[in-house]
């Protein structure tokens, strides 16, 4: 069969280079962005008088048949056509005869898988920010439920403060907050249109490419084309922003699957979105957390790899920028699907305040507030507070009980200071709720900052 490009040649590709060279496999996922700049285009050259009004009319027919077919699972995705956009054009010309021929005026495959590429991802941007907001929302549910049911803040893994579960959850929702702008805010950065730059350095004909822009939705024209028609950065954000989130998401899965042990017991997964053993008929595993930790480390390699495509490219189009597709789509898939599981798992999640409040009554978690009452009361110097309240504790593992539950007497005969007063601030829930510092961890600072997200989940 002949090639679209075939002029100069004598004689056919061998197949292999037809293996080797085909994107037709998988840019087919471009279609209906590659049909909707084609239409774009063509009422663009029309309206410049290069199409007629036939020819126009004939291309949007055919089109809407190529697209019929495509979703019908009719169309033929023959490898000898190399990809999606040559498929495409082929069969518009087989459909609609010469008029086909003319859709490819002042227009190149370069600018127009930029084009394609580029709609793809700033639609994914738009959807992964959607379901990020969900995610917000399912998470704010939980957090505000338990803005004073206490757990242990840690630092090194190990039980340093008390804090609340609702305050812990709202750092997870600071994270995906920052996730979803960044999602956004590429949307913003990269919706300027390519098409119009034809090979790389603009075309002859008559063109409005402001025209074509605005009927695709674009903010505006981009301004160099031998860099629009090489440029991949918009992938490139959209791998960054995806890799972040999954290392966010990582980062709470990790959290779930040590917080759904034996050891910890503060929540447990739904049957529904637990897994069990083929052999140990008591084990209810946390699949889910556990493949999402998993899945970073293939969005951090589709990262790596784009990166590395595109390092040392020449200007413009290079055939290695082919290889831009398959790691975005990959990464694309995989959030969305991670995205859809977490808010499912989560929304039905067992949250176990009374084992987390057992928790917190292990570690001395308030050690610092006899610090600081040390400091505050009784005007000593911070490092000589800490080293009497070092002793405390270590009177408290001899007596084998918490910091909290020492009394008066024990206190006082490590240090003749120490007061009545100092008692109450001891209790676990006094420690919490006296970090009223802004963005702290008392009930009362953390109900504000839910609040603040709720208020910008409600501004998106
Ligand atoms: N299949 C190609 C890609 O995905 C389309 C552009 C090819 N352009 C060219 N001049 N060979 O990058």
């Amino acid at each position: 069969m002949q090639k679209m490009w075939s002029g100069r040649f004598s004689s056919s590709a061998s197949s292999l280079l037809d293996e080797f060279n085909a994107s037709i496999g998988y840019d087919q996922k471009l279609y209906n962005e590659d049909i909707e700049g084609s239409l774009a285009h063509a009422a663009m050259l029309h309206k410049q008088s290069i199409l007629s009004d036939d020819e126009l009319k004939s291309i949007q027919d055919g089109l809407a048949q190529v697209k019929k077919e495509i979703e019908s699972g009719e169309f033929i995705w023959d490898i000898a056509d190399e990809d999606l956009h040559m498929g495409i054009e082929k069969r518009l010309t087989q459909i609609i005869g010469d008029a086909g021929k003319k859709l490819h005026t002042a227009r190149s495959r370069n600018d127009q898988v930029a084009l394609d590429f580029r709609k793809y991802v700033l639609r994914k941007n738009q959807e992964i920010a959607t379901q990020t907001k969900e995610l917000m929302e399912v998470v704010l549910t939980i957090a505000k439920k338990h803005t004073s049911d206490m757990l242990p803040g840690m630092t090194h893994l190990q039980h340093a403060q008390p804090i609340n579960f609702g305050f812990h959850l709202g750092a997870y929702l600071s994270m995906f907050k920052r996730d979803l702008e960044r999602f956004n805010e590429s949307y913003k950065r990269n919706n300027i249109s390519p098409i119009g730059c034809a090979a790389l350095a603009g075309t002859p004909h008559n063109i409005d490419r402001e025209f074509t822009a605005s009927k695709l939705g674009f903010d505006s024209v981009s301004v160099n084309c031998l860099d629009t028609v090489s440029d991949r950065d918009f992938a490139l954000e959209i791998l960054f922003n995806i890799s972040t989130m999954m290392m966010h998401i990582s980062r709470l899965s990790e959290e779930l699957v040590l917080w759904s042990s034996y050891e910890f017991g503060f929540v447990e997964f739904s049957d529904e979105y637990s897994t069990g053993s083929s052999i140990m008929p008591q084990k209810k595993n946390p699949d889910v957390p556990e493949l999402l930790r998993g899945k970073s480390g293939r969005v951090y390699g589709n990262l790596m790899s784009l990166l590395t495509v595109m390092k040392g490219l020449p200007l413009a189009y290079n055939k290695d920028t082919q290889e831009d597709k398959e790691g975005v789509f990959d990464s694309v898939e995989t959030i969305q699907l991670s995205l859809e599981i977490l808010k499912a798992s989560l929304a039905t999640l067992i949250v176990k305040p009374e084992n987390m409040l057992k928790a917190t009554k292990i570690g001395h978690l308030s050690a610092t507030d006899l610090a600081d009452y040390l400091v505050a009361k009784c005007n000593i110097p911070f490092r000589e507070a800490h080293f009497i309240t070092g002793n405390a504790v270590a009177r408290a593992e001899v007596l084998n009980i918490d910091l909290s539950e020492i009394s008066l007497d024990e206190l006082k005969a490590i240090d003749k200071r120490i007061e009545e007063d100092v008692l109450p601030l001891l209790q676990l829930e006094s420690s919490m709720n006296a970090r009223d510092s802004q963005g702290g961890t008392a009930t009362k600072q953390t109900i504000k900052q839910l609040e603040q997200f709720e208020n910008y989940i409600k501004g998106l």
